[in-house]
């Protein structure tokens, strides 16, 4: 008897060039995949669960076995620009409050799923508990990895005491999502934002950008990040924002391979982009884990198959780690 083929689901925007990558790996593996669009509640595309059913654009999505999800739905506050200024829309609370519904709808889908045991990656759990900093040096600290002398706070004080004390420091928000900045003399006679919200203070780590993809058990790539000038933060880069950017694979010594298992293990990731510095003095220090890196170039340039070990992943064809 001729076996129905595997359902697995993809949840992010039609334009995403990996979610189709892994799409297309999938269905190579003999799977069957269902792209559900994160803007689909809010685009008029039905999405219903009746009675523990959950239906999209009258496809039964509810036994799907994996699910890639290129981003958890969070609700932030709606804003626009207006004269190179971000003000909030008149009707912002209302707006947020149904971005709010819609994720929370997402969400408790995605949870279920993983109850259900579906091969997720990344689970919403691991991933959400990744939008903290924090939380991940301790992970670091806690598999023996070296990370970078950090001190988190909201007090002037504490930081000019840590200024003094290692000198070469950078700074970044405790969620990410924006350029690391070198904490400079003008930025020290501004410290007392940090009053308002902690901020993350680092020891800048001199040397060699990594990236490290690990999904389940495997390094499935390992390179240097290359850009003619050297920039604090590569992202800053216009040769890396451009798409000019070269790879220089990367060998791992083993117990650095284990670091980055046992410490996406314990985030709770099946899949994790692992960015790590090396030093001029060989020393690999740990920087952070995300739970949805951006890897097409890699990929392209030196046709490591990532998209391929993210496929095997949610199909069941690689163990979860
Ligand atoms: N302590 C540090 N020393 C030297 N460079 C650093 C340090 N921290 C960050 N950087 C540089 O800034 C980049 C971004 O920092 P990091 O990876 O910690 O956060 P992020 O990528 O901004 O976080 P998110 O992915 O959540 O947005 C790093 O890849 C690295 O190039
Ligand atoms: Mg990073």
């Amino acid at each position: 008897m001729a076996k129905s083929p595997l359902r697995v689901g993809f949840f992010g925007t039609d334009d995403d060039l990996q979610l189709h990558a892994v799409a297309k790996e999938a269905r190579a593996l003999g799977a069957e995949d269902i792209l559900l669009r994160a803007d689909a509640l809010e685009t008029d595309l039905p999405l219903s669960e009746l009675d523990g059913r959950m239906i999209y654009r009258g496809i039964d999505v509810t036994d799907v076995t994996g699910f890639y999800l290129r981003a958890i739905p969070a609700a932030y506050a709606p804003y626009l620009e207006r004269d190179d200024e971000l003000v909030l829309y008149e009707d912002w609370f209302e707006r947020y409050m149904q971005e709010r519904e819609r994720a929370s709808f997402y969400v408790a889908w995605l949870l279920e799923l993983q109850r259900k045991g579906a091969r997720l990656v990344n689970p919403p759990t691991a991933a959400s508990v990744l939008q903290y900093k924090p939380f991940q040096l301790n992970v670091l600290r806690s598999v023996g990895a070296r990370v970078p002398r950090t001190l988190i706070s909201n007090d002037p004080d504490a930081v000019r005491a840590f200024h003094a004390d290692v000198k070469d420091v950078i700074y970044k928000p405790v969620t990410g999502g924006a350029i690391t900045r070198v904490l400079d003399d003008e930025t020290l006679e501004s410290l007392e934002v940090v009053r308002a919200a902690p901020v993350i203070f680092q020891e800048r780590i001199g040397g060699d950008d990594l990236r490290v993809m690990l999904a389940g058990n495997d390094i499935v790539s390992s390179v240097a990040i290359r850009t003619p000038s050297q920039h604090l933060d590569f992202r800053a880069d216009p040769v890396y924002s451009e798409g000019d950017a070269t790879y220089e694979p990367v060998e791992l010594p083993q117990a650095v391979v284990h670091q980055c298992r046992d410490a996406a293990r314990r985030c709770g990731l099946v899949f994790a982009g692992i960015d790590i510095k090396r030093t001029p003095e060989g020393e690999w220090v740990f920087l952070e884990l995300n739970s949805s890196p951006i890897y097409l170039d890699v990929e392209h340039k030196l046709g490591h198959p990532i998209s391929r070990a993210i496929a095997e992943l949610i199909v069941g064809q690689r163990p979860l780690g």
